[in-house]
């Protein structure tokens, strides 16, 4: 079975994308097959892994809306190789917030992503589809969390950060509602600064409220940004680094979770 593994959280500039990213070339690297679907109109995923955008998220969602599409044929066309082995991705850019658009117009059910998404789950291959969102609350990413058997919450060690964390697992409260049957696999702290008393005392407020569903955090390393800027992730630009080794850890923690099925 498929894994699917969203990253959200409504903030910008917590690290969702550079998560996505890194967390794609890990799990590509353990021998994995895996699809990244970038569904922010910002079309960073593409950027990040050095590729150019598209409107492959926006033909997606649009043409398969129509539930007599076939949105294997349609996720076929869309997906681009990123030139690394067993990574590919469907670009996103600025007209996905038409899609979103439609999506909303049409009133498509939360699930609508998922089932979109159905013929390569039940297929099997690729082994893991990474869903990026954008910052912001609107109809994608609800439906993208939903789509999700994993969810991965980025966010930055800081007190105001808090708060958003907060709305997001009552997102999550609230998709379980609505029969979703993925997991929140965890809040991932990010451009964490060891030495720093508030990246600390953040650490320790998180574990307070959400106990064991903080992720081993990933290290502020200015190494990351060079990567991005580059086009390439942490693997290519310096696989020995302290930033590889703690997306390593995080590829380890998402495959040893099995598929739970609904
Ligand atoms: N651990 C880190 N250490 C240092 N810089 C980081 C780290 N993680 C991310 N960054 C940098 O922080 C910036 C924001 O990261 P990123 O784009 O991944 O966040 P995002 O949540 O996807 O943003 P948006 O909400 O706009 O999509 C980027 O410049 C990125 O290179
Ligand atoms: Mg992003």
């Amino acid at each position: 079975m498929t894994t699917t593994v969203t990253i959200a959280n409504q903030k910008g500039g917590v690290g969702k994308t550079t998560t996505v990213v890194n967390l794609a070339h890990a799990l590509a690297l353990m021998g994995k097959e895996i699809l990244v679907i970038d569904l922010d109109p910002q079309g960073q995923a593409a950027t990040f892994l050095g590729m150019e955008q598209s409107a492959g998220a926006f033909y997606l969602l649009s043409t398969c809306i129509d539930p007599a599409a076939n949105p294997l044929m349609v996720l076929r066309q869309q997906t681009r190789s990123s030139g690394r082995e067993r990574l590919y991705l469907i670009p996103g850019n600025p007209l996905t917030n038409m899609a979103q658009t439609m999506l909303n117009a049409s009133n498509a059910p939360v699930s609508v992503i998922r089932r979109i998404l159905l013929p390569f789950i039940s297929n099997g291959k690729p082994d893991y589809v990474l869903i990026d969102t954008a910052p912001s609350v609107g109809g994608i990413q609800e439906r993208a969390m939903w789509a999700a058997d994993l969810l991965i919450v980025p966010t930055l060690p800081d007190s105001s950060s808090l708060e958003g964390v907060r709305y997001i697992v009552e997102v999550v409260t609230e998709l379980k509602k609505k029969d979703w049957g993925g997991k929140l696999l965890g809040i991932l702290p990010t451009q964490y600064e060891e030495r720093t008393r508030e990246s600390r005392a953040s650490i320790d407020d998180l574990k307070k409220t959400f106990r064991g569903l903080v992720l081993p955090p990933i290290s502020d390393r200015t190494i990351l940004r060079d990567a991005r800027s580059r086009g390439q992730t942490i693997f290519e630009y310096d696989s020995e680094s302290q930033s590889a080794k703690e997306y390593m850890t995080l590829a380890e923690l998402v495959r040893k979770e099995t598929y739970r099925g609904r």
